[in-house]
Order: structure tokens, then C-alpha cells, then sequence
């Protein structure tokens, strides 16, 4: 009677790979992990090589066989370095535009949680309920959290579609009559100008070559006596590596944002780095921060209170 080779695959099978029965002239001889030429086996990242994947191998063809696999892992991690680096070049040129957020909106149910972002409740709890524009608005978590407190509010996104989910949320909790929903980029149109007692934008990230003119925009939108108030995240996040869809040109200081509001007309209320806890979308927390711009509008452009 010839002995039986048993391929000692236990290990694998948490994986889900097993063992076969081997033939010889159709009796049961050996068993072996089923692998292809290169030992790479059903499981992705996986590799077989010897005697576990063939049992009729000696010295030297397992040792061949464990070279080969080597090579071709050595190939597969390359080319997921590879796939990685293209991704994260694309990533970089991508052009965040409007068909870019529409379709960013369109692929997911809803991109934020619906919830105000806490600067917004800190800074607007002392302020008497007026006129309020929420620029970047998004599907309106602020903007909904600001016609609840009373506010008249206009919600404008340069996306439809985060417009129209901000429109339906407002319509669930009775605010219709309260949020004003505008598609517009701010890039290209300024908000009406001294037509609101607050003017609100939560991570809109103008890029820096536009940033002058969407802040100045905005700005020029605050009636004299509001408020402005801008926040984006902090340009110390970029130190733990940019954050999914973000570009360095995205992040600007509290101190950069102050330094676009004309000192003549603007009293500066908050002008900091304000570190919070957010979280993930698996639930684990990261620590950010957010710069901060707080500023009250003393006169108008005329230069008369
Ligand atoms: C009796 C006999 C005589 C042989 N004579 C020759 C010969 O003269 N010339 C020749 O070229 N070949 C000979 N061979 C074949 C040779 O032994 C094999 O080709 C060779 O050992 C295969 O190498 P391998 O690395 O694939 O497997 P192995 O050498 O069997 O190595 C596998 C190792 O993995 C360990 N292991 C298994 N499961 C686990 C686990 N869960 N966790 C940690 N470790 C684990 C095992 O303990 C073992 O050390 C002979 C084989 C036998 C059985
Ligand atoms: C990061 S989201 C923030 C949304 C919301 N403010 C919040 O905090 O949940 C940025 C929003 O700005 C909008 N946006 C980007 N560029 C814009 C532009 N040029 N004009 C108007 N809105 C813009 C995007 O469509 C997106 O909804």
C-alpha cells in the first residue's frame, strides 16, 4: 500500500480555501490547495508553493515553485502601488465643479450627517434671528438648524441635487415657508448685496485663486451691523495628510480670511484655530481643526454705520 500525502491547509481554510482529493489512476493519493501556474490561489493575495499545492513535489521543485510565487507576488504589490498612485494623481487633477458635486451627491443618499456643524451653533446662539444666507449650504443641515431658531434663511449650493434634499428635509420638518433653496456659483454671481443679518458658509473652500472674490462676495452681502462668519478646516490638518477630496489650495487660516475683510468696515470677533473631534464614517474619531472667521460688519461700504 502506497502512503497518503495530506496537505497540513488548516490555517487556510479561515480564508475559505481547502484542500482537494488528488487521483492517481483514480484512487485518492494525496490532497492539495488547487493553485494556478504561478500559485496564486481563488483567494486574492493568496499563494500556494511545495507540497501544500503539489504533493509530488521534491526539493527542488518546491523551492522552484516558492521562487515563482515570490515573483508574482512582488508583481501583484507593484501593481497595487501602481493603481494606488494613479488614483491618488487623478484624484489631485480632479476638477471640483458642478457636474463634480452634482454627481458626488447623485452617487450617495445624503454626503453629511443633516446636523449643524458645531461652530455655527456656538458662534449663533447669542445673535438675534434676522436674515441669513447660508452659502455652500449643501443639503441644508445648518440652514434647517437656523430656521428652526427663527431665522429667514437662503440656502444657495452650487448642487441641485444637495438643494433639492435640503428642500425635502425642510419640507418634513415644516420649514418650507422658512428656507429660500438657490442653485448658484459663487464663483460667478455674488449674493445680493447687504441683504442679510448673517451670512453663514461652513466648508465651502473657495480655492485660493478665487478665494478673495467668493469672501468679498460674501462679505458684501452682510447688511451693516450682521455678521459673517466662515469656517473651513484648518490649514494644520494638512499636516496628517490631505483629507479624502481635499487639495492643499482648499485650506486657508482664520488669520488669511481676516486678512481679506477691509479692517475699515469689519470688527473681528473670532479669529482662531479651534480644534473639534469628528467622526468617521465607520464610527472611528479623528481629531480636526477648523479655522474660525467671526466678524461684524460696523459700517457699510459708504463708510457710514
Ligand atoms: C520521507 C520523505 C523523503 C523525501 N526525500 C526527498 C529527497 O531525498 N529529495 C528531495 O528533493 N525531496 C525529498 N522529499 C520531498 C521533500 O521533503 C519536499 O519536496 C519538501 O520538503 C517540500 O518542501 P515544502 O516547503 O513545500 O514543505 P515542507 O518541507 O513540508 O515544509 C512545510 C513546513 O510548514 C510547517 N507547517 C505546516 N502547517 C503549519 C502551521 N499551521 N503553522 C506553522 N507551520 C506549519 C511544517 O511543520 C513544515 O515544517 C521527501 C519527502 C518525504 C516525506
Ligand atoms: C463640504 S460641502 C459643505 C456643505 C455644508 N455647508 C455642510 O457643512 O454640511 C461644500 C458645499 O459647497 C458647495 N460649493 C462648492 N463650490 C461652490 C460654489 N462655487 N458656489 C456655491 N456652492 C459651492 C458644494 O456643492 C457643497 O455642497
Amino acid at each position: 500500500m502506497s502512503p497518503r500525502f495530506t496537505a497540513r491547509a488548516e490555517l487556510l481554510s479561515a480564508l475559505g480555501l481547502e484542500a482537494e482529493e488528488r487521483l492517481r489512476d483514480g484512487v485518492p493519493f494525496a490532497s492539495a490547495v488547487p493553485a494556478g501556474p504561478t500559485g496564486a490561489t481563488a483567494v486574492p493575495g493568496v499563494w500556494v508553493a511545495g507540497n501544500v499545492a503539489d504533493p509530488t513535489a521534491q526539493v527542488i521543485v518546491a523551492a522552484a515553485m516558492g521562487l515563482a510565487a515570490a515573483a508574482h507576488i512582488t508583481g501583484d504589490l507593484g501593481e497595487e502601488d501602481t493603481d494606488r498612485a494613479v488614483q491618488a494623481h487623478r484624484h489631485a487633477t480632479e476638477v471640483h465643479d458642478r457636474a463634480w458635486w452634482e454627481e458626488r451627491y447623485r452617487t450617495a443618499p445624503g454626503l453629511w450627517s443633516g446636523q449643524p456643524n458645531d461652530v455655527l451653533v456656538t458662534e449663533v446662539a447669542d445673535l438675534p434671528p434676522g436674515r441669513a444666507l447660508d452659502a455652500g449650504a449643501g443639503e441644508g443641515g445648518d440652514a434647517l438648524w437656523l430656521a428652526e431658531r427663527g431665522w429667514q434663511v437662503t440656502a444657495l449650493d452650487l448642487a441641485q441635487v444637495a438643494i433639492e434634499r435640503g428642500a425635502r428635509a425642510a419640507a418634513e420638518r415644516g420649514l418650507a415657508d422658512r428656507v429660500e433653496w438657490r442653485q448658484a456659483d459663487l464663483t460667478e454671481e455674488p449674493p445680493e448685496a447687504g441683504a442679510y443679518d448673517l451670512v453663514t458658509s461652513s466648508f465651502l473652500h473657495p480655492p485660493a485663486d478665487v478665494r478673495e472674490k467668493v469672501i468679498a462676495g460674501l462679505a458684501a452681502a452682510v447688511a451693516p451691523g450682521g455678521t459673517l462668519l466662515v469656517v473651513n478646516h484648518d490649514p494644520s490638518e494638512l499636516a496628517g495628510g490631505l483629507p479624502r477630496h481635499a487639495r492643499p489650495e482648499y485650506f486657508a487660516s482664520a488669520e488669511e480670511l481676516v486678512g481679506l475683510l477691509d479692517p475699515a468696515e469689519w470688527e473681528v470677533q473670532v479669529a482662531e484655530r479651534r480644534p473639534r473631534s469628528a467622526r468617521g464614517h465607520e464610527g472611528e474619531v479623528h481629531h480636526v481643526a477648523d479655522a474660525v472667521l467671526r466678524a461684524r460688519r460696523v459700517t457699510g461700504a459708504s463708510g457710514r454705520p
